[in-house]
């Protein structure tokens, strides 16, 4: 087993700008990459105004919590937009100083495969980004894990391919393994463009990676 527990230059850093995990600088590398979220004065995905975040950016956040995704978001929204995020657990208070209280973020806690916190997600929307970070409880069985992740990004794709606005933009997770090629290939057929990446912030030993797809096809399309 790798140093799990030993905190590293990542989790250090995260502590430091205040976020509960390390796993804020993937989101941020593919952010900085990918355009993902506008910055004022820029187009954005799923808006052809021009108007940048005066159009009203709305982002998805599966498997949110503890949290550190949505508060990038939020802080990157600065007020503008709006967020919804749900997990199985609760978000952490201990660095949104107020952000999760706002009037552009909803937090449900729940399933994400549930159908009821599938409409509800949906009826928030629809959304210029999905973003899914979601993931099982690892079992130590590497077949396991990949299905059960597989399973999650299956969702996460769903909610893509419903709630997405056309030229939105997606982010899963997924651990590499089984039919993950498959999903990719699937992400192609609703994108513009898709690719896999692996952040620099994954651990080197971890099988994880993301699957981004970029410019929302027209539904049917
Ligand atoms: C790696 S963590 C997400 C970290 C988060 N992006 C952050 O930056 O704080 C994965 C999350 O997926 C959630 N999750 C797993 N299965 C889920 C499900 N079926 N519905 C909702 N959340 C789920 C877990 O509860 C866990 O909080």
């Amino acid at each position: 087993m790798a140093n799990y527990e030993k905190p590293d230059t990542w989790s250090i850093k995260a502590q430091r700008e205040a976020y509960p995990a390390r796993s804020v600088y993937k989101l941020k590398e593919m952010d900085e990459k990918f355009r993902l979220i506008p910055f004022k004065g820029r187009g954005m995905a799923g808006d052809n105004s021009g108007s940048a975040l005066a159009g009203g950016f709305r982002v998805l956040d599966l498997g949110a919590a503890p949290g550190s995704w949505s508060l990038y978001v939020l802080r990157r929204l600065a007020g503008a937009g709006f967020l919804a995020a749900a997990d199985l657990s609760p978000l952490s208070r201990q660095y949104d100083q107020g952000l999760f209280d706002g009037g552009n973020f909803s937090f449900i806690r729940g399933d994400i495969t549930s159908p009821e916190l599938r409409e509800a997600l949906l009826e928030l929307g629809p959304y210029n980004l999905v973003i899914s970070d979601a993931a099982p409880a690892t079992t130590g069985s590497r077949t396991v894990d990949t299905l059960r992740s597989l399973e999650l990004a299956e969702t996460a794709l769903a909610y893509g391919e419903a709630a997405l606005k056309r030229g939105g933009a997606l982010v899963i997770k997924v651990f590499q393994g089984g039919d993950s090629g498959a999903l990719l290939k699937r992400v192609r057929g609703l994108f513009e463009s898709a690719r896999a990446f692996k952040p620099a912030a994954c651990r080197r030993e971890s099988f994880e990676t993301y699957y981004v797809g970029l410019g929302r096809l027209p539904k049917g399309g």
